[in-house]
């Protein structure tokens, strides 16, 4: 079996049903359930026996020490994370304690397990460590995308964080020998994303006959990976990557968000044309920009097709009708994200960016 933190998360849901739909072992799944973790997520697992969900927090190292004494899993694959770059803005001490401090005990239980296992167990055991091309900044429009020994320059408190675990993995590996593996991604959609983050937020405001904010000029550029492409590449890294090594996993898929804006409303202007008629497009209002936005992000992710011979299956426009048509099939899931908390947020972050 394997140990996943975040599983009750949006990829880390995601990866632990790919998971049991592609393999016979089993997942203990630990999730403190923030606000961001939803029970709703795995809601068609919890019949299989092979799910054993736990709540807890990675870093309360008696019960992670516990779950790994009882269940031995043979790899951690750690998603936990606070995510949202706003978020961070608005209050950075929780990115700092979960992705810095928490990673740091995670990887502490992680080695004192490791150390305790026989050479062959040692030998097949991996640390899967899921990371973000924004620990790289941001890249000109005439750049070069990210490659995995471009220099690490975060801008938002998110990305620092995100960061400062990566140099902890990698230290980890160099000073104690745990074989972790560490994946750089880009921009994920797809089902159960948490309705905060652009794509899903879109949805939610345009069905809901509210405005689309797009921050600034709209220009600013991310990669887009539908997220079963993620979940793939995730499991090929852990199967047959070389310990140590990092590995970006990119849709090759750059679009400014303004071009994601419009078309999120093309696909419901056909799937759930709004009653009067005219284009969602109607409602996208220009609000006020993120404060040090990162202009463009891009990953070129050569080296795990080349190694592990992964490449994306849906590109943007497949995997967004995809995502799109999700939400529109799971409207009480929506209703059920968009609790109190979520109003709160809303409040937090949009009260004062209107034009
Ligand atoms: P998410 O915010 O949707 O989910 C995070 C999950 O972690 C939640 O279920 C939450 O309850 C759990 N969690 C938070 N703090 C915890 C703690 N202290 N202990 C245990 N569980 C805790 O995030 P996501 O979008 O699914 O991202 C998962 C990972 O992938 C993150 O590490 C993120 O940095 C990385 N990533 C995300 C993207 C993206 O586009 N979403 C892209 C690249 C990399
Ligand atoms: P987001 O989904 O928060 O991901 P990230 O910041 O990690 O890339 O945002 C994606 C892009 O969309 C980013 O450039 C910020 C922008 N954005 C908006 O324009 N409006 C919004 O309401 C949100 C949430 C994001």
């Amino acid at each position: 079996m394997i140990l996943v933190t975040g599983g009750a998360g949006f990829i880390g849901a995601n990866f632990v049903a790919d998971w049991l739909a592609n393999h016979a072992e089993g997942i203990v799944n630990l999730d403190k359930l923030t606000y961001a973790g939803n029970l709703e997520n795995l809601a068609t697992l919890f019949d299989d026996p092979r799910h054993v969900f736990v709540r807890g927090d990675i870093g309360d190292r008696p019960l992670v020490d516990r779950l790994l004494d009882e269940h031995r899993p043979r790899a951690i694959v750690h998603f936990a994370a606070e995510s949202h770059v706003d978020r961070s803005i608005h209050g950075p001490a929780e990115f700092i304690q979960t992705n810095i401090v928490g990673t740091f005990h995670l990887l502490e239980a992680a080695r004192g397990f490791y150390e305790r296992q026989a050479a062959t167990a040692q030998r097949a055991f991996r640390f899967l460590h899921v990371s973000t091309d924004e620990v790289y900044g941001s890249l000109a429009d005439d750049e070069a995308a990210f490659n995995e020994i471009s220099p690490y320059r975060p801008n938002s408190p998110y990305a620092a964080s995100k960061a400062a675990s990566d140099h902890l993995v990698r230290a980890y590996f160099h000073t104690y020998g745990l074989p972790v593996l560490t994946t750089h991604c880009s921009n994920n959609h797809g089902p159960y994303q948490f309705p905060e983050k652009l794509i899903p937020l879109l949805i939610v405001n345009a069905l809901a006959g509210k405005s689309l904010p797009i921050y600034g000029d709209g220009l600013q550029i991310r990669d887009w990976l539908y997220v079963g492409d993620h979940c793939r590449g995730l499991r090929r890294v852990l199967a047959a990557g070389r310990p140590g090594e990092t590995y970006h996993i990119g849709g090759g898929n750059q679009r400014s968000n303004l071009e994601v804006v419009h078309t999120v409303c093309a696909l419901l202007d056909e799937l759930h044309p709004r009653p009067d008629g005219r284009s969602y497009a109607k409602q996208i209002v220009h609000v006020a920009d993120r404060p040090g936005h990162d202009r463009r992000y891009a990953v070129d992710a050569g080296k795990i097709a080349d190694e592990l011979a992964w490449r994306p299956t849906e590109n943007f426009a497949s995997g967004l009708r995809k995502t799109v048509c999700w939400y529109l099939d799971h409207r009480q899931w929506l209703a059920g994200a968009q609790s109190g908390d979520y109003r709160q947020w809303l409040d937090i972050n949009y009260r004062q960016r209107q034009p």
